[in-house]
């Protein structure tokens, strides 16, 4: 199958699930549920819950069963966007092509529909292994693993470490400290999710692994670059914010020239981690490549 063809398949078989999973109700709390549609059906690219798909697609894994896992953690990654650009974060007015969820709703109903976001995708993922025959030790491996990489160890503790520690990160190491917990975690937990769902081996989970945590820095990579050369209106996001608010990037600490030599290598390596499942790794290779001039 064609890339785009697979890509575009992908993306709408999770638009699909996350309708049937964001519900809904005409209550007194309904404002809520139009803030927390308002940011997750607005255009994300679906990377996380692709490369789930992706993953578990390479180990011949079941679709029907990483769906609600894909949707759970799209939750999560909007609900971090919807935090992110608050002003007490980044201050950032657009996001996905659109205002930015507290510019449209006002600040109290923003914090309030990411942590809508967060519950329910614990809500999503735990219903779906009570009402379902999936291996329930292997769901709850999913979702704790999904738990571990959002929290303080993971995602969290990135965005601590991007808003309290940035004299302490005095180099390119430091830098992927601080990528590999903000961005890294749940790309990583996403392909590794994939795998458990999967059914893959101590072995290949490693590898996969390796393969998300390369892919999860060179993606960095390209958001530091976008925000200093990309176009706003094909990005949905401002640009220059990093600027503005003195973050350290990987363009600002070693140039846009090494940032993009660097994403490349990243990329390869996370292309070789692969190769040890021969040509069932063709989409995913597909993707880092694909991902690399990534305009969005
Ligand atoms: C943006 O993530 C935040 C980062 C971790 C760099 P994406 O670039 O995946 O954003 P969407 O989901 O497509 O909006
Ligand atoms: C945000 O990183 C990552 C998380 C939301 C965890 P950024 O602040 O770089 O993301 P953008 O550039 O606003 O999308
Ligand atoms: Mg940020
Ligand atoms: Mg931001
Ligand atoms: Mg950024």
């Amino acid at each position: 199958m064609n890339f785009n063809l697979w890509l575009n398949n992908k993306v709408e078989s999770v638009e699909q699930a996350l309708k049937e999973n964001c519900t809904n109700n005409e209550n007194l709390q309904k404002i809520i549920y139009e803030a927390m549609g308002y940011s997750l059906f607005a255009g994300g690219k679906r990377l996380r819950p692709i490369i789930m798909l992706g993953v578990n697609e390479m180990l011949s894994g079941d679709s029907e069963q990483v769906l609600p896992f894909a949707c759970a953690m799209e939750m999560i990654h909007t609900y971090s966007l919807i935090h992110d650009d608050l002003p007490a974060m980044d201050n950032d007015d657009y996001r996905r092509g659109r205002l930015s969820n507290h510019k449209k709703f006002g600040e109290t109903t923003a914090i309030l529909a990411g942590d809508g976001l967060l519950n329910m995708a614990f809500e999503v993922m735990s219903r779906y292994s009570l009402n379902s025959d999936i291996d329930k030790e292997i769901a709850l491996k999913a979702i704790y693993t999904i738990a571990n990489s959002a929290g303080t160890e993971g995602m969290i503790g990135g965005q601590v470490v991007d808003m309290f520690c940035e004299d302490s990160i005095k180099d390119v190491n430091g830098l992927e400290y601080l990528q590999r917990y903000k961005t890294g975690a749940i790309i990583r937990s996403s392909a590794v999710v994939g795998g458990i769902l999967g059914g893959a081996s101590k072995e290949e989970l490693e590898k996969i692994e390796m393969f998300a945590d390369k892919l999860g820095l060179a993606f960095q990579i390209q958001d530091d670059i976008l925000d200093v050369e990309g176009d706003e209106a094909k990005l949905g996001k401002p640009i220059g914010s990093d600027d503005e608010n003195n973050k350290k990037t990987y363009v600002t600490m070693i140039g846009l020239e090494k940032s993009k030599q660097m994403q490349h290598k990243l990329t390869n390596e996370a292309i070789d981690a692969l190769s040890c499942f021969g040509e069932r790794n063709k989409m995913l290779v597909e993707l880092c490549k694909y991902l690399l001039d990534r305009e969005k």
